[in-house]
C-alpha cells in the first residue's frame, strides 16, 4: 500500500501482545522503518548492567545516562541502536537479566525523557512504525494513526514460553502500568485490537485497513 510520507504509526500494548510482529509487518507494507522502542529501554538497561550499576541506584543510573551516547540507525528497514559505542544484539536485549530489570530502568523519568527525545528525533528523519507503551499517548500524541494491541495474560505468557524466553510478564505489566512516569495507558483515540484469538495476518489487515480509512 503506498502512503504519502512522512507518516508516524504508533503501536502500543502490554508485553508479548504481538505488537512487535504486527508493527514489523505494517512497516514493511507501508515502506516505513520499524522501531522497537522497548529495545531502546532494553539497550540502556544492558548498558547499566555492563557498567556494574545496580538498577535501583537511580543516582548512578542518571549519572551514566548523562555520559552515554545513543545512536539510532536503520538496517533493512529495521531500527538499530548503539549505546555507548556498542551495537546491541537481539540476544543481549532479550536476556533474562535485562527482562528482570528493564521495567525498573524504564520507570525513571530522566531515562524516559532522554529516550523519548531520541524517538522523536528518529521520526523527524524518516517515516516510522514505532511500537512501545507510550508511543501514542506521550511520544506522538498528534499522529492520527494509533493502535493498541492487547491479548489475555494467558495467551501472552504462552507466547513468551513458546519463544523460549524467560520473562515474568505479569510482574512487568504491573510495573509498566503503575509507574508514575508515562504508564501504559490506551490513548483516547487509539484503535484497540485484541489479538488473543486472531492471527498476525488478521491484525495486520485491521491496522492497514484503519490507516487507509483515515488517510
Ligand atoms: O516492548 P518490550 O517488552 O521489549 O519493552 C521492554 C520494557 O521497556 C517494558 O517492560 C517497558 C519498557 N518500555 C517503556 O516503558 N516504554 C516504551 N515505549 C517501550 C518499552
Amino acid at each position: 500500500m503506498s502512503v504519502e510520507h512522512p507518516i508516524i504509526v504508533a503501536i502500543d500494548g502490554p508485553a508479548a501482545s504481538g505488537k512487535s510482529t504486527v508493527a514489523k509487518r505494517v512497516a514493511a507494507e507501508l515502506g516505513c522503518v520499524f522501531v522497537n522502542s522497548g529495545g531502546m529501554y532494553r539497550a540502556f538497561t544492558w548498558w547499566v548492567l555492563q557498567n556494574d550499576i545496580e538498577p535501583s541506584d537511580t543516582v548512578s543510573v542518571i549519572e551514566l545516562l548523562g555520559r552515554t551516547e545513543f545512536l539510532c540507525g536503520e538496517e533493512d528497514g529495521v531500527g538499530t541502536i548503539t549505546v555507548g559505542g556498542t551495537r546491541m544484539t537481539r540476544k543481549e536485549m532479550a536476556s533474562t537479566q535485562v527482562n528482570g530489570q528493564v521495567s525498573m530502568i524504564a520507570s525513571i523519568p530522566e531515562v524516559r525523557e532522554r529516550l523519548v527525545g531520541e524517538q522523536r528525533l528518529y521520526a523527524s528523519r524518516t517515516s516510522v512504525v514505532m511500537e512501545g507503551r507510550d508511543i501514542g499517548s506521550v511520544v506522538f500524541p498528534e499522529t492520527p494513526f494509533k493502535f493498541y494491541i492487547d491479548a489475555s495474560p494467558e495467551v501472552r505468557e504462552a507466547r513468551r514460553r513458546a519463544e523460549g524466553i524467560d520473562d515474568a510478564i505479569a510482574e512487568r505489566d504491573k510495573i509498566d502500568s503503575s509507574r508514575k512516569a508515562s504508564p501504559l495507558v490506551i490513548a483516547e483515540d487509539a484503535l484497540v485490537i485484541d489479538s488473543s484469538d486472531l492471527g498476525v495476518d488478521e491484525v495486520v489487515a485491521r491496522v492497514i485497513g484503519s490507516i487507509r480509512e483515515r488517510l
